[in-house]
């Protein structure tokens, strides 16, 4: 039997999401316009943030964000190199330094420590992700601001504080495999204070509020109207979605998957993960890929080479050790993941995991 690596789907959608989409076409409102600033609220609200501003893709919202704290071309800001490429390429691109940081291999993400050990005195931001759906820890208190790479955690809590909401402001990607995904492209950043909100706001439209006066250089990021409309229909079952995947990793584990020779199972607490993606830790990844591959279960490795050892990045070495980030890149292992995934498919995945 095979298992999809993503088993989600828009089906029991496609109705309204046609419905939406046919409603923003007749509107004749494509940019920006009331279904976005909709979607901004709504979107607030559900993180428990102030402000909500809607950008093109996940990246600009780092790259926005950065500017709209503060930080400048030259500065340097701490991010972790086991992350998706982009968390760091939006430092780079805006002229800014990524100074990369360590993990636990445990989690995935950064600690308050491995964090600590990369900020030196020219440290003006850190961006910190929360990678594979699982909360990163809170590092407000290290006294410089913190950007929330949130692509990969809508929804998430901890302490009743939502993902993104856990640093001067937080960013998402509404690419369409997320945990919130549309049918493209799309981005946000949320944030409590009043400045940044507003100064991500006239970035996203070329550094300007009022279409004719351009007071800084921006960029042109806004969310289409058509995906706000489809995230509006989307939003409103997210939390079920999310705890429908948090049931498929309590059944991996009540199935017997952490029995398996050599496989370790994420480590999460309730509420904090999301489960983008079911990360298992194995020495054996490499076997397991191939041996699941040939069983059609939908298994990968997604930062086998992490951030810093990619060209583009050869101008930023690394300053300090990554020991947690090497172990991380070897042993990780995306399993079938989805709010769809069911005992069957579950059971397949643990016998081809145990076989051989
Ligand atoms: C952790 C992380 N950061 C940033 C991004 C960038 O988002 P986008 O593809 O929407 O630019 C992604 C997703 O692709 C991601 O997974």
């Amino acid at each position: 039997m095979a298992v999809p690596l993503f088993a989600t789907s828009l089906a029991p959608y496609m109705e309204r999401i046609a419905e939406r989409v046919t409603s923003v076409a007749e509107s004749g409102r494509y940019i920006l316009g009331p279904e976005v600033q909709a979607f901004e609220r709504e979107f607030a609200d559900f993180c428990g943030a102030r402000h909500c501003v809607g950008v093109g893709n996940g990246t600009d919202a780092i790259t926005i964000a950065l500017r709209a704290v503060g930080v400048e071309p030259g500065d340097e800001v701490v991010v972790p190199s086991f992350t998706f490429y982009a968390s760091a390429e939006a430092i780079a691109n805006m002229g800014a330094k990524p100074v990369f940081c360590d993990i636990d291999p445990h989690t995935f993400c950064v600690t308050r420590e491995t964090v600590e050990r990369a900020m030196t005195d020219a440290t003006r931001a850190i961006v910190s992700v929360d990678l594979f759906g699982r909360l990163a820890p809170d590092l407000r208190e290290l006294g410089v601001p913190v950007v929330e790479d949130s692509a990969q955690a809508h929804g998430a809590r901890r302490d009743g504080r939502r993902a993104g909401t856990n640093g001067a402001a937080g960013t998402f990607s509404f690419f369409p495999s997320k945990n919130l995904g549309g049918l493209g492209d799309g981005g946000a950043i949320v944030t409590d204070d009043d400045e940044v909100a507003e100064r991500a706001r006239r970035l996203r439209f070329h550094g300007s509020t009022d279409k004719s006066t351009f007071t800084e250089v921006g960029y042109n990021s806004r969310l289409d109207a058509l995906q706000a409309a489809v995230l509006r229909l989307l939003l409103s079952d997210l939390d079920g979605w999310n705890e429908a995947r948090r049931e498929v990793a309590r059944a991996y584990a009540r199935n017997g998957l952490g029995d398996v020779d050599g496989i370790e199972l994420p480590e999460w607490e309730d509420e904090e993960h999301v489960f983008h993606l079911y990360v298992i830790r194995t020495e054996r990844a490499d076997e397991l890929l191939s041996k699941l591959t040939d069983r059609e279960v939908g298994a990968r490795a997604y930062y086998r080479r992490p951030v810093h050892e990619q060209p583009a990045m050869d101008g930023f070495p690394p300053a300090v050790e990554l020991p947690g980030t090497a172990e991380a890149a070897r042993t990780h292992l995306a399993l079938p993941m989805g709010p769809l995934l069911d005992e069957r498919a579950i059971a397949e995945v643990i016998d081809a995991c145990a076989s051989g």
